[in-house]
């Protein structure tokens, strides 16, 4: 257990929303004055800012969280002051995950009440699970029951996350469907049921190619209110996502701050996109698209571990030479049809682009 304390988060490799930004938290919850849904603990107004920045009355500055559209989250924020669920649609790296965590740790304090889905999540990770010693031993009672992350978020009051909703297989989803629309979590065994507190609402997640594994069925789906996050619409936005992450992941990791990296990130935002887009951004040459996927989170891998290349191999500035070998591992992930994918990107794009002739040869000299 965490106490959600800043002292409780240093030493842990990645601590909570919670946790990193319990500064800014408190601040906001300190400052907003307008009125906070039952079970909140900031207006509404103050969880967007928390999400998208800005700065408060006292020159309190918010680190912006997530960008991109504004409605976006106005409209997420806005579902979660409601009845209904709220359902992150968007391809991989589209920030789904962390929007949801976010959300999480503003709305309620907590963004830890998650269930991980996969196709072998079971239905007691949604509903409840048995302490079996115990109820061998008793029989079924309150003290056997071990409740999941769903159960104490509607004791609580509180937001529960639901990751990869469509990868869990559809029986088991069905369980979700009388918690969010009775708000009732019934246990048979005690002959009891779980009501839920004001403020428990479901956060839930899912990739759009994920769509028709576990399709959601039609009753589940009408629980939820769905936003959609797209892939940052341009350069600029990429770059600055990147940029932004990648700062704070190096302050974590104690490495230097990315000096006169920013041309670098750049060109990995760059690469990056036109290979995912399938043309380059002046839209004059097509490309082969490779087969994984290149999304910004992507970009945010090749670039943190060049920066540790460039700190403890190097001479602390990003260089071309430390990220090509990043670079080709995330481009090339099938390695039968990957390769041509990727040479025919540096000899008909790289090559000849102004200013890239470095990034080109650091490339070109780690082909096989
Ligand atoms: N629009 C965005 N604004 C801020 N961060 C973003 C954005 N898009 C992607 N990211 C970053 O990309 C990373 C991956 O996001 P994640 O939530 O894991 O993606 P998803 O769950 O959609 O696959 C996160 O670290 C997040 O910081
Ligand atoms: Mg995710």
């Amino acid at each position: 257990m965490t106490d959600g304390t800043p002292e409780a988060a240093t030493g842990v490799l990645r601590p909570h929303a919670e946790q990193e930004y319990a500064d800014e938290l408190a601040r906001l919850a300190e400052l907003d004055e307008r009125p906070r849904p039952p079970g909140w603990r900031l207006s509404p107004w103050a969880v967007t800012t928390y999400l998208l920045g800005g700065e408060l009355p006292d020159g309190t500055a918010v680190t912006p969280k997530y960008i991109g559209p504004r409605r976006l989250i106005e409209v997420a924020v806005a579902t979660l002051a409601t009845d209904r669920a709220l359902l992150l649609l968007g391809v991989p790296g589209t920030a789904k995950t962390w929007v949801s965590e976010h959300l999480a740790a503003a709305v309620s304090g907590d963004s830890t009440l998650l269930v991980q889905g996969t196709a072998g999540t079971p239905e007691e990770a949604i509903r409840y699970g048995w302490d079996y010693a115990r109820l061998l031993a008793e029989g079924p009672t309150e003290k056997a029951l071990v409740p999941g992350p769903l159960m104490r978020a509607m004791r609580r009051g509180a937001v529960a996350r639901v990751e990869e909703l469509t990868r869990i297989p559809s029986d088991v989803q069905d369980a979700l469907i009388t918690i969010l629309s009775e708000k009732t979590l019934p246990v048979p065994e005690l002959d009891t049921e779980v009501q839920a507190r004001r403020g428990f609402t479901v956060i839930a997640t899912a990739n759009d190619r994920d769509r028709g594994v576990n399709e959601l069925s039609s009753a589940l789906r009408r629980r939820f209110n769905t936003v959609v996050l797209p892939v940052p619409a341009s350069l600029e936005d990429e770059v600055e996502i990147v940029s932004r992450r990648v700062a704070r992941l190096g302050r974590a990791l104690e490495l230097p701050a990315p000096a006169a990296g920013l041309e670098e990130i750049r060109r990995v935002v760059t690469v990056l996109r036109e290979l995912r887009a399938g043309r380059t951004e002046d839209g004059r040459t097509r490309l082969k698209s490779p087969s994984g996927t290149l999304s910004t989170a992507e970009a945010i891998s090749v670039v943190t571990g060049g920066l540790a290349l460039a700190a403890h191999f190097g001479d602390g500035v990003l260089r071309p030479a430390d990220l090509a070998a990043g670079l080709h591992g995330t481009v090339v992930s099938d390695p039968a049809a990957d390769p041509v994918v990727w040479q025919e990107y540096l000899e008909t794009v790289a090559r000849d682009r102004p200013g890239w002739r470095d990034f080109y040869r650091a490339c070109r000299e780690i082909l096989p």
